[in-house]
């Protein structure tokens, strides 16, 4: 493409997931349906901007096929073996567990044909977004690329439209260089120099920024003039408090409090179930709490939700079963005919998960790695009561939250356990002005803000 043929475009965004899917009705009618996640509420500033994502179902397929689009979107149907191979294959099972350090005997990576197969469909799908971005763009736009999905997209872009301000933005940690080395050095080289293609990279932390900037120093001799940024994504606080006491919210309530029982603490966690979330080594320091404390049996309940995520691949599935599995034998080890100490949901209800943080007296979060964790910071903004959060040192989060959480080590299940044990046995009080701080650090940067922020940045340079 030459650099005179351009779209009216002004501000862009590319990712992976958009903020509408379609679906197909028996009659063969399709209907939009429009995405509720941080990124949608944060994006909703900037009116006029034009999305570009994938489409990731068959009904997403049929729309573009159709030509049925929603103003502001662009889906690519990019054909559905690269995209699985993109998305499933390199994505969420090499650099999503490169980033989140989940590689372990006997996951441990072999990069052999099959990985350069689909690291050839991830380059393919990089470069359909960039083609789809270079003929949007009106001269000198903005274009913001979110996360590791489409860390090729800014270098590529670049060439093809020297014009443009381009950011990229990542939603997970960053490796440290010892274990991103990990990948292949060309491919090490290709994903760093990709994203040196933007104006700018920004991440959540500055100890994911570091590690970039650590990785870009050893591998590939420095960040060549791309400038680093951190944006902290907060909650939002006018959206949440006003959704969590909506009347679906108030039934749920009423329905989670009959299931818990009368006179008994709630401990929350709500996940999509992922690897990285640690689901499994928290119900173990649950079980090692009733072990060990035995006055809390009958008076607490684990309220947990995991919800699906990525089902396509095994890894992913395994993880969801070991997670039911280990709920179930708690259940069956403690739970006496009117207390059952683990109550499981796994099917997503952001209604119901905004009863559960309504009510919790303890919320966990305590992932093995993870780039911010929204969880632990829209938790404290809902809560009715107040709630001690139980907080990974390695999630994002910890950065801003630490002084009023209860840090712990994810690995460490006892000490986990006794964080929990704390947790529930600290006073009224304290638990109520630890909230209090905790939402004011939680809403510190709302996600408009952290948006404008980051435009602002990029056209600044
Ligand atoms: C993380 C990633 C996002 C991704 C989300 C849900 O937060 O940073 O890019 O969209 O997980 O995962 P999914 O694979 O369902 O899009």
């Amino acid at each position: 493409m030459s650099s005179t043929t351009h779209g009216a475009a002004e501000v862009l965004v590319a990712s992976n997931r958009g903020p509408v899917s379609y679906v197909l009705d028996d009659a063969g009618g399709i209907a939009a349906k429009r995405g509720g996640g941080g990124l949608v509420s944060a994006l909703s500033v900037v009116e006029d901007k034009l999305w570009v994502c994938s489409a990731l179902s068959e009904g997403d397929r049929e729309a573009v096929r159709r030509g049925v689009a929603e103003p502001g979107v662009r889906m690519l149907d990019i054909d559905a073996e690269v995209h699985a191979d993109a998305y499933n294959g390199i994505a969420n099972s090499v650099l999503w567990f490169v980033h989140h350090m989940l590689y372990q005997t006997p996951l441990e990576p072999a990069f052999g044909p099959e990985f350069r197969r689909q690291w050839a469909s991830y380059e393919a799908y990089n470069r359909a977004f960039a083609e789809a971005l270079a003929e949007e763009a009106a001269p000198g736009a903005t274009v913001v690329v979110q996360d590791y999905h489409l860390a090729l997209v800014p270098g590529m872009l670049r060439e093809l439209r020297g014009d443009l301000r381009i950011g990229h933005f990542s939603h997970t940690p960053w490796a440290p260089v010892d274990y991103f080395r990990m990948l292949p050095d060309d491919i090490a080289e290709q994903v760093l120099r990709g994203m040196l293609g933007a104006d700018r990279c920004a991440f959540l932390t500055r100890r994911w920024a570091d590690a970039f900037t650590d990785c870009c120093t050893h591998l590939v001799g420095g960040t060549s003039g791309t400038r680093i940024g951190v944006h902290g994504l907060g909650a939002d606080a006018d959206f949440l408090r006003e959704r969590a006491h909506r009347d679906d919210v108030e039934e749920r309530l009423a329905a989670l409090r009959a299931q818990i029982g009368a006179d008994r603490k709630v401990i929350v966690r709500v996940d999509r179930t992922e690897l990285s979330k640690n689901i499994v080594r928290g119900l173990q320091a649950y079980e090692l709490l009733l072990e060990s404390s035995p006055e809390w049996r009958e008076r607490v309940v684990h309220v947990a939700f995991a919800y699906p995520s990525r089902q396509d691949l095994a890894v992913y599935r395994d993880y969801t079963d070991e997670v039911a599995r280990v709920a179930g034998a708690i259940n069956s080890r403690f739970g006496t005919e009117g207390w059952t100490p683990v109550v499981l949901h796994v099917k997503d209800d952001f209604a119901r998960s905004l009863a559960a943080y309504r009510i919790a007296d303890v919320a966990l979060v305590n992932p093995i790695r993870d780039g911010m964790n929204l969880v632990a910071k829209e938790v404290p903004v809902v809560s009715d009561d107040g709630c001690v959060l139980v907080l990974s040192r390695e999630a994002g989060a910890y950065e801003e939250l630490a002084e009023d959480a209860l840090t712990v080590n994810p690995y460490d299940v006892s000490g986990t356990s006794r964080a929990l044990a704390e947790a529930l046995a600290m006073p009224w009080d304290e638990r109520a002005e630890r909230t209090k701080r905790l939402a004011a650090a939680a809403t510190a940067l709302p996600p408009g803000a952290w948006f404008l922020g980051q435009l602002e940045a990029l056209r600044q340079g």
